[in-house]
């Protein structure tokens, strides 16, 4: 098993404080999870590109962009050109996921694909090589703070089973906190994204050593 690998989302940090909240994970966390919503593809609106380029410029570690948009095959690339280490868009909202996840590719990121609690793992095993992460959802995406959808779990499990030791992380986003964790690891995911379990503890550094533990477990 690879070392667990632990993004914060900074959905829960303070936006008037973004880069200082960074600094803050920026010893301990592996990416900074930014959530981009347009209002559209989820009933909630954070920020984009503008903010996305001036995070590039002052993180101390790289971006991992989850893209919650409609039309990401017209957008998502932008993010890779601006500097995100990863861009992942979902399958649900993309009309051409294999040449978007090139582009992203070409761009110079990771190419990343998102499946809501819903949409099956199953259409998608072919694309997974086209692919440097597959991210399951465990909320509903739109909102941080959200109770985890265990009803997920045996959608992780049969991801890994289809990823088996390959070259393609598989991320968990929603609910993730100490406990969540290690049922998720247990399943077979090995990059974790939390918001409220690490901008919402007293110390968030020593929050994303206590979950990369909790996953290591
Ligand atoms: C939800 C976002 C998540 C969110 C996670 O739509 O994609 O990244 O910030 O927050 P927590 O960990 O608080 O559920
Ligand atoms: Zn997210």
């Amino acid at each position: 098993m690879v070392r667990p690998q632990i993004a914060p989302s900074i959905l829960s940090a303070d936006f008037a404080r973004l880069a200082d909240e960074i600094a803050v994970i920026g010893s301990t966390a592996d990416w900074v999870h930014v959530d981009v919503m347009d209002g559209h593809f989820v009933p909630n609106l954070t920020l984009g590109l503008p903010v996305v380029q001036a995070l590039v410029k002052s993180s101390p570690i790289p971006l991992d962009v989850h893209l919650m948009i409609e039309d990401p095959d017209r957008w998502a690339t932008s993010y890779a050109e601006a500097g995100a280490g990863s861009v992942t868009f979902h399958v649900e909202a993309a009309a051409a996921p294999v040449r978007l996840a090139r582009d992203l590719r070409s761009a110079g990121a990771r190419a990343g694909m998102a499946l809501r609690p819903a949409t099956p793992v199953e259409p998608y095993v072919d694309l997974l090589p086209e692919l440097d992460m597959l991210l399951v959802m465990t909320v509903e995406p739109g909102f941080g703070g959200q109770a985890f959808l265990d009803v997920v779990l045996p959608k992780i499990r049969r991801a890994r089973q289809a990823i088996g030791d390959g070259a393609v992380w598989l991320q968990v986003d929603g609910g993730i906190n100490a406990e969540t964790i290690e049922r998720c690891a247990d399943a077979g995911a090995d990059v974790f994204v939390a918001g409220n379990a690490v901008f919402g503890a007293d110390d968030p550094a020593a929050a994303v050593e206590r979950l990369r533990e909790a996953a290591t477990r």
